[in-house]
């Protein structure tokens, strides 16, 4: 399990690289390293919240299970912008990612304001002892965020 701060400061490195994603994106130009980058580490951090900060934090209360839908719904939307403009740059036509990389900024201002008020600080003592780094953790092969498979839903 990571620990609160070092979700945090992940936040802050991905707002960060996405500023200047969008900076480079309004010159009307990409940079495919820098997104491939930011996609990574943005996949990594839901893949982390979502097997293992959200699991526990969801099943102590009503109104934190449905908090956790609710950021659990962003992530899809989230996971599904990342994965339009990798489409867009696949076929070297970037038309509409400008709007999409826009998209994800403007859902993750809210998005990490809650997690860092409402639900990390209740992440337990227990589950922050192991200061596993962000950097250790690997998106399995084929792992989708929880809200994008159909069929276990
Ligand atoms: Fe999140
Ligand atoms: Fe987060």
């Amino acid at each position: 399990m990571v620990d609160d701060s070092n979700l945090i400061e992940d936040h802050r490195e991905l707002d960060v690289k996405l500023e200047k994603l969008r900076d480079i994106i309004s010159k009307g130009e990409i940079d495919p390293v820098l997104f491939a980058q930011i996609s990574k580490s943005l996949k990594r951090h839901i893949y982390i919240e979502e097997e293992e900060i959200f699991p526990s934090i969801s099943e102590r209360s009503n109104e934190l299970r449905q908090r956790i839908a609710g950021l659990e719904m962003e992530h899809a939307s989230i996971w599904m912008l990342l994965d339009r403009v990798e489409k867009e740059i696949s076929v070297r036509n970037v038309e509409k990612s400008p709007k999409y990389i826009e998209e994800i900024s403007s859902i993750l201002v809210s998005h990490n304001e809650q997690e860092e008020d409402k639900v990390y600080p209740i992440i337990s003592q227990n589950e922050k002892n192991s200061q596993k780094k962000i950097t250790e953790y690997e998106v399995p092969e084929g792992w989708v965020c929880h809200r994008l498979r159909r069929k276990n839903k």
